[in-house]
């Protein structure tokens, strides 16, 4: 789906395709030589991060092993007492395993920091972050990072895998929604 097909429902493109092109493009690079001579298990946190897993994966020139995690809190609060359920496990064991976790966003940190106490916990040889969008105002747990997207104001956005009510994963761009979207 294109910027233009959402029309007036859609405020502002903060990333556009090129500019994720770009970036994943660079992010792959940076990828690749870290992880040349180190077999490299991608672990995809759905569902925000199908999209930049698909494009990042694709651009990478190692081959890597690619599984998903559906993580989610208990009920409502749950984001802010940083207490996560798994829905999905990985369908493997990672001890001795290089781990490289992708994110679609890094918004407080709390889902993050969470999975990465979990996965370190199973014995891997080594667990880094990949998240395409970073809100730095909005971080409540510093994660270490090792590969960053783009750095992005307190503003909640929707595309490129990032959804509002499930809606507009679908889009192209990263954008914000105009206020009437949410009004009802
Ligand atoms: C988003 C995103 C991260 C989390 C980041 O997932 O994919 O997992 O929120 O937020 P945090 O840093 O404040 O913990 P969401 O729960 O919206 O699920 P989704 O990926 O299925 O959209």
């Amino acid at each position: 789906m294109q910027a233009s097909d959402l029309g007036d429902d859609l405020q502002k493109v903060l990333i556009d395709e090129e500019m994720i092109a770009a970036k994943v493009r660079e992010m792959a690079a940076a990828i690749s030589r870290d992880y040349a001579d180190r077999p490299l298990l991608l672990v995809g946190v759905l569902k925000g991060a199908v999209m930049i897993m698909a494009d990042l994966a694709r651009e990478l020139s190692i081959p890597v092993e690619m599984d998903w995690m559906a993580v989610s809190s208990y009920g409502s609060g749950t984001k802010s007492s940083g207490v996560v359920r798994i829905l999905k496990d990985l369908d493997r064991d990672i001890t001795g395993k290089h781990v490289l976790v992708v994110e679609d966003i890094l918004d407080s940190g709390l889902t993050l920091s969470w999975l990465l106490r979990n996965l370190r916990s199973r014995g891997p040889a080594s667990v880094e972050v990949c998240t395409f969008l970073r809100k730095p105002d909005a971080v409540k747990v510093e994660v270490p990072t090792r590969y960053l997207g783009f750095d992005i104001p307190n503003e909640f956005v929707v595309g490129y895998g990032l959804d509002y009510a499930q809606k507009y994963r679908n889009l192209r761009v990263v954008g914000t929604l105009a206020p009437h979207v949410y009004g009802g």
